[in-house]
């Protein structure tokens, strides 16, 4: 069957995310607790804490920034008490500190908390995040009956498109229909599973939906085809972080290192009024940040799971190679690992860490320390629910 594509010539914008976004979202703690207050405090805390200087950029208001009507001529409003100059002027203050601004909305009728969806308003709605000067959106899928996802996502991308102001846009439909099948070109990075929580590895019941701790968001999607997806423009989202929300910090690291080494967006979900040393620490690791930020972008896979030790490798440009131990046990546990008799390859991009003919370089990547080579066994020990991330570099 041929078809026929009706939006010929509607694209969404080229050039934007060629590295995993970087940024900020209101959900993960505040939920609709939001105002513009909090957003100036937080472009504050980009730039006192060195975060835009770790290349932090977009600052995401989630749901709950409107009031519960459109206006008499359909328009979103903000909600006059949390917002009262309108979004317009917070979307400055945050311009004004070289940052970006991001909205949410949602393709159903109504958002997930209840607010005016942009079904049936999406051009109208386009127009007027252009005029707000807004240059993101994150596009939620609640309230959506019997929709065709790719369809629905086209529309909203061909109306930010026609409003002419270049919008990264964050699909989130949580997986429900493989964006990482259908959403290359429709959007800049697609959520692959419904909510983060912030645990470790559990999973929390709300009826008819459930809440994921970070091993259960990476294990859930371990699949070739969706690492396959990823590249400069379109990312797999792992979602937001939870990154100083109450793991302890051996978690935290963690989850940080995985965000990064499976080339996810890293999008702060923390209140960063409030962050201890050891969390802006984490959340500013440039060595780490590099690694998501490789030119070869290329998602890491699954390498080996010994003794509940999970291995991720990730390859890097000029035969480097990221490499991730993480210890998913609850007590310490010992690394004797020699480099000569694991094979470590991958088939997606045909490199194989290349031991027998070529020593690489150790840099542990959270010490900031060389630490040896590939001609020795690594010998270690990982704290519970730590993780050892390593760079290997080949030694000329
Ligand atoms: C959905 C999304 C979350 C958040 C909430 C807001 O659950 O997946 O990330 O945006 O809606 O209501």
């Amino acid at each position: 069957m041929i078809s026929i594509s009706l939006t010929a010539g509607a694209q969404k914008f080229e050039d934007l995310a060629q590295t995993p976004p970087m940024g900020w979202n209101s959900w993960n703690t505040f939920e609709t607790d939001i105002n513009e207050q909090l957003v100036r405090n937080i472009a504050d805390k980009f730039i006192e804490l060195g975060l835009k200087d770790a290349g932090y950029e977009y600052i995401v208001l989630d749901d709950g920034w409107m009031s519960r009507e459109r206006d008499s001529n359909g328009n979103l409003v903000a909600d006059p008490k949390k917002f009262p100059n309108g979004i317009k002027a917070v979307v400055d203050y945050v311009h004004s500190k070289g940052l970006k601004f991001g909205l949410y909305n949602c393709a159903g009728g109504k958002t997930c908390a209840g607010y005016p969806g942009s079904r049936g308003h999406q051009y109208q709605d386009a127009k007027l995040y252009a005029s707000w000067g807004v240059d993101f959106l994150k596009y939620d899928w609640c309230d959506t009956g019997n929709l065709n996802a790719r369809e629905s996502y086209i529309t909203m991308r061909d109306a930010l498109y026609e409003a002419g102001r270049p919008v990264l846009f964050s699909i989130c439909e949580w997986g429900t229909y493989q964006p990482w099948e259908w959403a290359g070109d429709v959007g800049h990075m697609w959520r692959i599973t419904g909510d983060i929580i912030n645990c470790w590895d559990c999973e929390v019941g709300h009826g008819s939906w459930a809440s994921f701790g970070i091993w259960k968001v990476i294990e859930l999607r371990n699949k070739e085809k969706i690492r396959q997806a990823a590249g400069p423009g379109h990312w797999n989202d792992y979602d937001m972080m939870e990154v100083g929300n109450g793991m302890t910090n051996a978690e935290d690291r963690s989850h940080f290192a995985m965000w990064n080494i499976l080339n996810s967006p890293l999008m702060m979900g923390n209140d960063l009024r409030e962050v201890s040393k050891e969390t802006l620490k984490t959340l500013t690791n440039k060595e780490v940040i590099a690694v998501n930020k490789d030119p070869l972008a290329i998602p890491a896979f699954r390498f080996n799971n010994e003794n509940n030790v999970e291995i991720w490798a990730k390859p890097l440009k000029n035969e480097k190679w990221a490499i991730t131990f993480v210890n998913r046990n609850d007590t310490p546990v010992d690394i004797d690992f020699d480099w000569r008799r694991h094979q470590l390859s991958d088939d997606l991009s045909q490199r194989s860490l290349q031991v027998e003919n070529t020593t690489y370089q150790l840099r542990d990547l959270f010490l900031h320390e060389e630490v040896g080579d590939t001609s020795k066994n690594l010998q270690t020990s990982i704290g519970v629910h730590d993780v050892l991330m390593l760079k290997l570099t080949p030694k000329s």
